[in-house]
């Protein structure tokens, strides 16, 4: 593990598009963490992100990153389904992980990870990026402080920018929940803090892509959350905002309101011709790039200090998770379901 007098050696998992994002993230914004090797089975995909960053160390095999004996960290950013596992090897290996959203597609998994850190002592931080982004924190803050009571209401929504590109074919089933919602359901358990989901209900459809719905693929969701001190909250997602991206949380309480979220990019307002306008946010690694240094920052600080992660960790993965599964399950049978 890392002394407080040196910089925190990271190893990126995955360099894909947010990885390579993370990669850049270590190696140009962060003072306290140097990024030391990168690996990707895709052949050539390690080579070329280490070479843009100066990284010393690219491989094609994850064993031989977690090998090196200087590392202190990992990041990892692959595809869902490899999430779990590369947890488990690192926390074996030593690492101290953070592991991107979702951490495990089913309870079993997520409590394999969250044994296996436990097991080696490591850190464990899962990416739900959006309790970094200012206006969420502030908004938590200002829940935490009882400015507006117990919470009664909450929502939380996210509309990926469009036009929709993507192949549903190559969108593993479920994507909407496991993937996309899961950063609502995190969302409102945060701002919801010292609750437990206990009832779902999710209505789900292909509504930008109709003719991908026969193959079961989701792109426009609404559920319903019922919690244990009585408050409902609603999230909900769609795959194609023409306008944008688009994050927005909110809380209701008896003493008021609080809001959280704007698709606009900032105050600057064009007055022409045509008439008043303002440009919106169009990628999260741009609306976030802020909320994602934080988040990056909190992990390697809670590594070099040896200290808990301030944020998310395995557990809170899990609670998102079961939602998830919840809403699966929801949809399917077109009926609510309890949370045990
Ligand atoms: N928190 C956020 O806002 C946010 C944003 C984007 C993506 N994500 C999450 O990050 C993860 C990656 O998403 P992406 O869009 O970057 O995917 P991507 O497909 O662009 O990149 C994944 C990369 O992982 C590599 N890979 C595959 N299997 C691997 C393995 N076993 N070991 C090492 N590398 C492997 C692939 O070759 C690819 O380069 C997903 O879980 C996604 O949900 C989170």
């Amino acid at each position: 593990m890392a002394s407080r007098k040196r910089p925190v050696n990271i190893g990126l998992i995955g360099a894909g598009r947010i990885g390579s994002f993370h990669a850049e993230t270590v190696a140009r914004r962060l003072v306290d963490a140097n990024l030391v090797a990168i690996a990707d089975p895709a052949p050539g995909a390690a080579a070329r992100l280490a070479a843009q960053l100066d990284v010393d160390h690219a491989y094609t095999d994850v064993a031989q990153l977690l090998a090196q004996p200087e590392l202190d960290a990992v990041i990892i950013a692959t595809p869902a389904r490899f999430h779990t596992n590369l947890v488990v090897q690192a926390a074996e290996a030593g690492k101290a992980v953070f592991c991107e959203k979702p951490m495990a597609l089913t309870l079993e998994e997520a409590d394999r990870a969250i044994a296996a850190a436990r097991a080696a002592e490591v850190p464990l931080q899962v990416g739900f990026n959006r309790r970094w982004d200012q206006a969420f924190a502030e908004g938590h803050a200002a829940v935490e402080a009882g400015k507006i009571g117990a919470p009664q209401l909450l929502r939380s929504l996210t509309r990926d920018p469009g036009p929709f590109g993507g192949d549903p074919e190559r969108i593993p089933l479920g994507t909407i929940f496991y993937e996309t919602l899961i950063h609502d359901f995190d969302t409102l358990l945060w701002l919801n803090a010292g609750t437990r989901a206990v009832e779902v209900y999710a209505a789900a459809d292909a509504l930008v892509r109709p003719d991908a719905k026969e193959k079961g693929f989701l792109d426009t969701a609404v559920v319903t959350i019922r919690f244990d001190n009585g408050s409902i909250a609603v999230a909900e997602a769609n795959f194609s905002a023409l306008y944008g991206y688009d994050i927005r949380g909110e809380v209701f309480g008896p003493g008021g309101m609080v809001t959280m979220g704007d698709v606009r990019r900032s105050s600057m307002t064009l007055f022409d011709g045509i008439g008043v306008s303002q440009d919106t946010w169009r990628r999260d690694t741009d609306h976030f790039v802020a909320g994602y240094t934080a988040q990056l920052a909190s992990f390697v600080n809670a590594v070099r200090e040896r200290e808990a992660v301030a944020g998310p960790g395995g557990e809170d993965a899990r609670r998102a998770l079961a939602i998830a599964l919840a809403c699966i399950e929801s949809v399917a049978k077109k009926a609510p379901v309890a949370l045990k």
